[in-house]
Order: C-alpha cells, then structure tokens, then sequence
C-alpha cells in the first residue's frame, strides 16, 4: 500500500500583536482590509479623509482600533498619522495604502486641478506615509508596506490619463523603497487589480462600458474586495518575507490575454 502523504490543513493567519495602519478605510478595498486584518487579531488604526472613520474603526471586531479622520494631501499628515498609530498602538508594522480618487477625463479635456488632486491623493499622500512608516519600520527592524496601484498601471485605458499616471509611479516607487529597505527586513509590494466591486471602482465602471470591461476579463466578472484583502493578507504576513519589489496582478487575466 503507497503511504498517503498528510495534505496540511491551513492554519488561518494570524496578526496578533501586529498593529496595521490602513488608508482609505471608511470605504471599499481600506475598509475591508481593515476588517481582514481585525478579524485575525491585529490592530487596525484607519485613516480617511470621511469622518465617519472614527466610528466604522470602533465598530470592528475584536476592540481597541483607532480611527483618524484627516485629508492625507496636507503637508504634515503623514508624519501627524504616523505618530498617532504609535501612540495608540505602540508600534506600526503593516501599511496599506488604500486611499485614492479616479477622476476620469478625456486626455485633452485634463484640467490641471484634476490632475494635481489625482496625483496628490493616489501617489505623494502614499509616498510620505510610506516614508514616515518606512523610517519606523527600519528602526524596528520589520515592516510590511503593500500599495495598492492599478491595472491602469499596466495597460492604456480611455480617460484614465491622470490616475494611469499617479498608479504608473506607485509600481516604479514601489521598487525604489523596496530596494533601499530590504536589508531592514521592510518589504514593499504593490498589487494591481482590475476593477474591484467597491463605490469608486462602481462609478468609474459604471453602465455599458462596464459591461464590456466585464465582458473583457477572462474570469467574466470584477473581483470582490475580499479577495484583494486576502492578497494584501499574504503580503502582509511573515511568510511573504521573500516577495518584495514586486507589483501582484490580481486582475483575472484580463492583462495577459
Ligand atoms: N475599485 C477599483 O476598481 C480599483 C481598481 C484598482 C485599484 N483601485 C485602487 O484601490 C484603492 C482603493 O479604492 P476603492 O475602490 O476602495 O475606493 P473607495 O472610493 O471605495 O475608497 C477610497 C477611500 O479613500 C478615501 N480618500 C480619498 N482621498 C483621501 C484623502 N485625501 N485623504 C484620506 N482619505 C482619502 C475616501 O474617502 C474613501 O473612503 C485606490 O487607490 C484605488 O485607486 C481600485
């Protein structure tokens, strides 16, 4: 008789003890990935420009999270956020940035206000709170910093010229923080979904257009919030010590067909 060999069965990950700082989590893929991470014991400190922040963190489950309301555009935010988390957490070892606009716009048609909101939110608030926690980080000695960026990154898109631009940059400083942090045992991930189920991803795909997009996609549907916070879950954990520097495509082959 062959002897069978065990099949492990998987242990749920755990984050107890860790503390997570979330932007964009009053909403979408930061809100869910604010309950993924306090459903499996960390901390979550969540940050959003919509004041109701401060209740939807108190409501999570498992206590003692935190909710910051503030714009993350203005000058200070960042350092200010940062400080806050270690305040109420006593650490900061996980940083998603979530936060983000997609305001849509013929390329010819791009007023500047347009474009300097869009890469103020979606690439300089993501940069100076990832440089702030990246210089606790190395002190610690540890850090996990996921970004979310775009399949807008990858391919041309109608209207997306601003917000291809701002999640272009987040995949390429992704790869510099990565790179000058690694021997501090931070790593520095981007992910790059296609349209996700969430009220920016709804308005932005909104009608026939979305219909084709879906169409589009291999799988035949958009991804759920659950599953980007499941990827950002495995990024975020000590076992995704070796994947750094890397942009992960979560798009259901709609960018390699
Ligand atoms: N939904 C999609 O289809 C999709 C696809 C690919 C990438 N993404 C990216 O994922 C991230 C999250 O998107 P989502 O779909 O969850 O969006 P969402 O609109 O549901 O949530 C974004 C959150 O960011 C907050 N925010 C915006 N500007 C801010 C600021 N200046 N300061 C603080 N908070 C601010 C908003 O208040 C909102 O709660 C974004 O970076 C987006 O570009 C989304």
């Amino acid at each position: 008789m062959t002897k069978q060999t065990a099949i492990p069965i998987p242990i749920p990950q755990s984050f107890e003890g860790r503390v997570a700082l979330i932007t964009g989590a009053a909403s979408g893929i930061g809100h869910t990935v604010a309950h993924y991470f306090a459903d499996r014991g960390a901390r979550v400190v969540g940050v959003d420009l919509d004041p109701r922040i401060v209740s939807l963190m108190a409501e999570l489950p498992g206590g003692a999270h935190h909710g910051i309301a503030t714009d993350l555009t203005v000058e200070g935010a960042a350092s200010e956020v940062v400080e806050e988390t270690l305040r109420v957490g006593g650490g900061l070892d996980i940083l998603v940035n979530s936060a983000g606009i997609a305001l849509l716009d013929a390329a010819v048609d791009v007023p500047m206000d347009r474009w300097q909101a869009t890469l103020d939110v979606n690439l300089s608030a993501s940069f100076f709170l990832a440089q702030a926690a990246g210089r606790v980080m190395i002190d610690a000695g540890y850090g996990r910093i996921i970004n979310l960026a775009s399949q807008a990154a990858l391919i041309g898109l109608d209207q997306h010229a601003a917000y291809a631009a701002s999640k272009g940059a987040i995949v390429a400083l992704t790869r510099v923080l990565s790179l000058e942090w690694a021997r501090h045992g931070v790593t520095v991930n981007a992910i790059s979904p296609t349209v996700v189920e969430t009220p920016l991803g709804k308005k932005a795909w909104a009608g026939e257009k979305g219909e084709r997009a879906r169409e589009a996609i291999p799988v035949g549907r958009f991804a759920k919030p659950e599953e980007i916070a499941a990827l950002i879950g495995y990024l975020a954990g000590e076992d995704a010590a070796m994947v750094t520097g890397s942009n992960v495509v979560i798009d259901g082959g709609f960018t390699s067909v």
